[in-house]
């Protein structure tokens, strides 16, 4: 955003990153699966899938002097979808995620823009009250270029 004397605002800032996520059979709906083998193998092993995917690891507003008022989170969020399905139409891919520590209003943010949550925490991290657990969602892109996805909950 630019101010009355020309100099930029920051108001927000996403950093993004590209990791293999685990995704355990079990977390996933068959039809999530379907499309989730196309971009990596299942280890028989472990019973998971392990697919590479732009991680948002990063994405917050700007609270200094006030300027968290000037953006919503959305539209913070939509900059970064936009940028990675920009870079997926390049490289492909479908798939995106975030992790967030458990708290509701974290949860319903990204499930408000579409991402849909799965439990591949490992036990021992879910029971660990020293290292709270991080809650793992994943989001579908329906289409390229299209970044809203509602098909069976991911
Ligand atoms: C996450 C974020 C981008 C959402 O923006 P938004 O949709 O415009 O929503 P708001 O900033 O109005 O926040 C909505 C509510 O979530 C709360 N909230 C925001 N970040 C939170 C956090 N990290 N932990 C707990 N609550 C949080 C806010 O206090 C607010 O609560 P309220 O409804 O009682 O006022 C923005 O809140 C933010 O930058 N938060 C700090 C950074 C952050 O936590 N990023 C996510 C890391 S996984």
């Amino acid at each position: 955003m630019q101010p009355t004397d020309g100099a930029p605002l920051l108001l927000g800032y996403f950093t993004l990153t590209n990791k293999i996520l685990t995704v355990p059979r079990n977390a996933i709906s068959k039809s999530v699966e379907k499309r989730l083998a196309r971009f990596g193998p299942l280890d028989n092993d472990s019973n998971s899938y392990s697919v590479p995917m732009p991680l948002i690891a990063q994405l917050g507003k700007n609270y200094a002097d006030g300027l968290n008022a000037k953006i919503d989170g959305g539209d913070l969020m939509s900059v970064a979808l936009k940028k990675i399905s920009a870079i997926q139409y390049d490289l492909s891919g479908k798939y995106t995620y975030i992790e967030c520590v458990d708290t509701p209003k974290l949860i319903e943010f990204y499930e408000r823009n579409d991402f849909r949550r799965i439990d591949s925490g490992t036990p021992e991290t879910i029971y660990d009250t020293t290292n709270p657990y991080l809650v793992q969602m994943l989001k579908y892109f329906s289409s390229r270029g299209e970044w809203v996805g509602r098909i069976d909950n991911c």
